[in-house]
C-alpha cells in the first residue's frame, strides 16, 4: 500500500522540485497538494504548482488552494529568491492544463485525515498557516495523524531571514507555534541545519536524464546557484523542501534527537526563531524530533535514482 500523503506548499523554486520528487518517487499516494501564501502570493504558488504537475503530466493530483495570508501577520513575499514569478523564471511561458480543484485546504486536511485515521503523512514546506487553520477547527485530527514533517527552523546555525529565525517560520510564527504546541505524536523538523548541506551542484543536475526535468531544475536554480556562487566560491542550491519530502521518503537520510521546541512570537529582535531545549533546561517534554545531521551522498543518490526512474 502506498503512504497517503498531503503536500502543502508555498511553490517557490524549491517546493517545485519536492514536489517533482514526491510524484516521481511512486511511492505515495498523493490525497492532495496544498497551497499557501508564502514564497509568493497564494495564487501564484497555486499557479506555479498546477505547472510543476503539468510539467510532470499529472492532471490527477488535487490542488486545493488554502490561506492567503499568514494567520495575524502581512505577507512576507520573498521575490529575491524565488523571482517574481517565484520559479526563477522557469516555464514562464508555459500554458497551464492543470486546475486548482474547488475547497479550501484546512478543511481538505481535516477531511482527508479524518476519512484515513491514522494513514495520512503531512508535508509540509511553507508556513504553517493551513495546518493552524486546521488545528483551530478540528483539533482532534491531532489523534488522527499519521506524522507531520516539516521544512522550517534552524537549530545551532543563523536564520535565513533575521539572525535567528528561518523564513517559513519567520512569516507565520503563531501558527508554527500553533502546531508545535498541538501535541502531534510525530512531528520531524527539518531545519536548515540539514538543508544547507543539501546542496543541489550542477554535477547533480547534469546527471538527470530527462530534458524537461533538467532544463526546468537548470533553468529555475538558475539565479539561485549564481548567487550562492557570489557568496561562496561554489555552485549550489539548497534542496530545503526536497528534502523534507526525502525524510518522508526514507528517515535514515537524517539523524534526529527528541527535543522540546516552540517559536518565539513576541520579540524584537528573534520573532519567528525556532526555540530548541536541546539541554533540557526548561521543565517539558520534548515534543518534536529535530534533524542535527542528513546523510548528503545518500539524499542525492535517492534524489538523482528518483529523477531518473
Ligand atoms: O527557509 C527555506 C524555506 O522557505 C523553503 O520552504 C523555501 O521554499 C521557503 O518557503
Ligand atoms: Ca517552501
Amino acid at each position: 500500500m502506498k503512504r497517503k500523503l498531503i503536500l502543502d506548499v508555498d511553490t517557490g523554486i524549491d517546493d517545485a522540485i519536492g514536489i517533482i520528487l514526491a510524484v516521481k518517487s511512486r511511492q505515495f499516494d498523493i490525497l492532495g497538494i496544498t497551497t499557501v501564501n508564502g514564497n509568493v502570493s497564494l495564487e501564484s504558488a497555486t499557479r506555479n504548482t498546477c505547472k510543476v504537475l503539468d510539467l510532470l503530466d499529472e492532471q490527477n493530483i488535487s490542488v486545493i488552494k488554502g490561506a492567503n495570508s499568514p494567520l495575524l501577520r502581512n505577507s512576507f513575499f520573498e521575490h529575491a529568491v524565488h523571482g517574481e514569478d517565484g520559479l526563477g523564471g522557469a516555464l514562464q511561458h508555459a500554458s497551464i492544463r492543470k486546475q486548482p480543484d474547488e475547497g479550501f485546504a484546512p478543511d481538505f486536511i481535516i477531511n482527508s485525515i479524518l476519512n484515513f485515521s491514522g494513514e495520512v503523512t503531512l508535508v509540509m514546506t511553507g508556513p504553517l498557516t493551513n495546518l493552524a487553520l486546521a488545528l483551530k477547527k478540528c483539533p482532534e485530527i491531532v489523534k488522527h495523524v499519521k506524522e507531520v514533517i516539516f521544512m522550517g527552523g534552524v537549530v545551532q546555525g543563523a536564520g535565513n531571514v533575521t539572525p535567528t529565525a528561518e523564513y517559513n517560520l519567520y512569516v507565520d510564527p503563531e501558527s508554527a507555534r500553533i502546531v508545535l504546541q498541538a501535541g502531534f505524536a510525530s512531528i520531524t523538523q527539518v531545519g536548515l541545519d540539514v538543508t544547507r548541506k543539501a546542496l543541489l551542484r550542477d554535477e547533480h543536475i547534469a546527471l538527470i536524464e530527462d530534458r524537461n526535468l533538467r532544463e526546468f531544475i537548470d533553468k529555475s536554480t538558475c539565479d539561485y546557484r549564481k548567487r550562492y556562487f557570489e557568496r561562496n566560491q561554489v555552485s549550489g542550491c539548497a534542496m530545503h523542501d526536497p528534502l523534507a519530502v526525502g525524510v518522508a521518503l526514507e528517515k535514515k537520510l537524517v539523524q534526529t534527537g527528541q527535543y522540546y521546541c516552540d517559536v518565539e512570537t513576541r520579540s524584537e529582535l528573534c520573532d519567528g526563531q525556532l526555540v530548541c531545549d536541546i539541554q533540557n533546561r526548561l521543565p517539558a517534554h520534548p515534543n518534536v524530533s529535530v534533524c542535527t545531521d542528513v546523510n548528503t551522498e545518500a539524499f542525492f543518490d535517492l534524489f538523482i535514482s528518483i529523477m531518473n526512474s
